[in-house]
């Protein structure tokens, strides 16, 4: 599918407008001739390295000149030569006529960036490519019509479904090559990105519709340079209006880049390891109030740490529930889901680095992700790094140093190697707690925890595996015993209508002291809280840092 093509090479000083027409009329004198094949495709590459000063000087005039000469049926490139061309007068001159203008460096590799220039160019496997999509189906289109496709070049094209249903809608695509018509027709189905690249969670948003944005602005930008007046100004709208939703930096915006600020001195790495043996043997004791029907409504303190166990504590009460949650390393899990605050906290598990044969292999949350839909904000939070986006803007945090960030809706403050303490405007407070290990430790390896400190303005349909306790629980425990661990009693809580028999132990919280935490005792429901959580725990397994389902 080759086609050929001819170039017309002018090298000339500062007169630009006649050799371009003279460009014109020799590939036209050739086609008439037949000395080009029909089909080729006829391009014409200006090089000139100064402004127009000979002949026609004016560049609206020459513009107009090459535009009609041209009349949509030739291609110009032009190669601007070092410091002294307007650049400007050329690119635009180029983008009337379906090309584009490139500087060429008066450097010692000029050579190379016109070959590399003429490489990209010189075979053409396709002229007058037309992508077709049903009108009724498709809306926003970018454009669609590309005068030629170069080999080890690509086109895209996107647009928006007019329906999400609508999945799967005949496409047409015509072009020209060398020996006939290229045509081509097939159904098209729109693919489901996170099928396509099923680990690539994107932090900015949706993909797809930032690339319709990237390329939307881009075809907006095209026309602000041609184009009547009106549709100039209404193109230069549009471009900045999409540029700022999107975030994208363009000739029409500015990107300010803002250096959190750092404070303090190097200190020591804190080191924390897994609680030993011996800890663990630690008994609390059994509070001596009798355990009658309790309703908790007021908000209770949430979290998750360790290998992952659930506590829910009603600070005023005495009174704590646990759970552990026993999967593979790598689920995720939805931990917190509002719908009305828009805010969804999913963890990801990682496991030890070896384990022995004979044991189980533990997890531990290793990986944060936080999204508050409403102020367009995510976080990923892992035992490295906590990234950071706000409508788009980007910011990347260690945790090797004190750091905060204010933001408009977000406080963000890093007490270095320990905690991260996040701030949501009117929504939620909460801490992640990192637990640094023995760098050479034969089995652990760092991990995360995270505590909810405020979560009374959750709507009442927040949910996950620590939302949904957010409003309270009612639970009753009674008939305390001896259980199979003479360390350990044994009861019955009756809790959304079923009779468990839960353990009495201990969890710690780590919000004070990284290290060592504090004890605090619970009632442990066993078998990854099954009776105590809505559903099973399978319910919560999402598909994504960033999903809810
Ligand atoms: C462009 O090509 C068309 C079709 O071949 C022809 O009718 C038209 O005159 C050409 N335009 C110019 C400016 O040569
Ligand atoms: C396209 O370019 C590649 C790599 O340069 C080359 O191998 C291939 O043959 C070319 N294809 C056509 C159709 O020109
Ligand atoms: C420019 O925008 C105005 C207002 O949206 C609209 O009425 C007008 O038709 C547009 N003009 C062009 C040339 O697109
Ligand atoms: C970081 O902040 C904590 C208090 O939040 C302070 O104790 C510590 O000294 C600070 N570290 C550095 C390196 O400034
Ligand atoms: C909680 O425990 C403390 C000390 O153990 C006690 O003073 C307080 O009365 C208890 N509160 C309730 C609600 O049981
Ligand atoms: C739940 O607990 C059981 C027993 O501890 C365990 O085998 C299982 O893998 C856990 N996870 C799920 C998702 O059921
Ligand atoms: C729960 O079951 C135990 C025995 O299995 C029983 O003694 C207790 O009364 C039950 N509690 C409730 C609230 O049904």
């Amino acid at each position: 599918m080759y086609l050929f093509i001819y170039l017309f090479i002018i090298c000339l000083g500062t007169n630009i407008n006649d050799p371009v027409l003279h460009a014109v009329d020799m590939l036209n004198t050739a086609k008439k001739n037949n000395i080009v094949p029909d089909n080729s495709a006829s391009m014409i590459i200006l090089l000139t390295d100064g402004d127009p000063n000979v002949g026609e000087s004016r560049e609206d005039k020459i513009q107009e000149n090459v535009q009609n000469a041209i009349g949509g049926n030739m291609t110009l490139f032009c190669l601007g030569f070092g410091y002294d061309v307007h650049y400007g007068f050329l690119d635009v001159m180029a983008k009337e006529n379906n090309g584009l203008a490139r500087r060429i460096y008066e450097a010692s590799d000029a050579v190379l960036q016109l070959q590399g220039f003429y490489n990209e160019v010189a075979n053409v496997l396709l002229s007058n490519v037309d992508f077709h999509y049903p009108d009724d189906v498709v809306n926003s289109v970018t454009d669609s019509h590309f005068k030629q496709l170069f080999n080890g070049s690509e086109i895209v094209v996107a647009g928006r479904l007019n329906d999400i249903e609508m999945n799967d809608f005949p496409i047409e695509v015509l072009a020209q090559s060398l020996d006939n018509e290229f045509v081509l027709k097939g159904q098209a189905s729109a693919q489901d990105w996170n099928v396509i690249f099923p680990d690539q969670e994107y932090i900015f948003g949706d993909f797809t519709e930032r690339l319709w944005a990237y390329l939307t602005i881009q075809n907006l930008l095209d026309k602000k340079e041609k184009g009547s007046p009106e549709e100039k100004q209404n193109a230069t709208a549009e471009a900045l209006e999409l540029s700022l939703k999107y975030n994208f930096v363009t000739p029409l915006t500015s990107m300010v880049v803002t250096k959190p600020e750092t404070e303090g001195n190097p200190e020591d790495a804190l080191i924390a390891d897994k609680l030993t043996e011996d800890q663990r043997r630690d008994v609390p004791q059994i509070p001596s109030t009798s355990y009658t029907h309790r309703t908790y409504t007021s908000s209770p303190v949430n979290w998750v740490d360790s290998d992952p166990h659930f506590i829910i504590e009603f600070p005023d009460q005495n009174d704590t529930l646990c759970f552990n949650v026993n999967d593979k390393p790598g689920t995720i899990f939805n931990l917190i889901k509002d719908p009305l605050t828009g805010i969804t906290v999913n963890g990801q598990t990682i496991g030890d680095k070896k384990i022995d044969p004979d044991k189980t292999m533990n997890t531990y949350f290793g990986r944060f992700g936080i999204i508050h839909a409403k102020f367009g904000i995510r976080l990923v939070v892992t035992t490295q790094d906590i990234l950071v986006s706000e409508k788009g803007k980007l910011a990347k945090l260690f945790w090797s140093d004190n750091t905060s960030i204010k933001g408009p809706n977000m406080d963000l403050q890093v007490a270095k190697d320990r905690s991260l303490t996040v701030t949501l405007r009117n929504s939620m407070k909460f801490v992640i707690v990192l637990h640094k290990v023995w760098k050479n430790h034969p089995y652990h390896q760092d991990y995360l925890g995270f505590y909810t400190l405020d979560s009374h303005l959750f709507s009442q349909r927040v949910h996950g595996l620590l939302g949904q306790f957010f409003h309270g629980v009612t639970f009753e425990v009674s008939n305390v015993f001896q259980g199979e661990d003479p360390d350990k009693p044994d009861a019955n809580m009756f809790v959304k209508g079923h009779n468990l028999t839960v353990t009495r132990g201990w969890q710690r919280d780590f919000r004070k002291d990284v290290k060592k935490g504090e004890n605090v005792p619970c009632w442990f429901i066993h078998n990854n809280g099954t009776g105590l959580i809505d559903g099973v725990i399978g319910d919560y397994i999402v598909s994504g840092l960033f999903k809810t389902t």
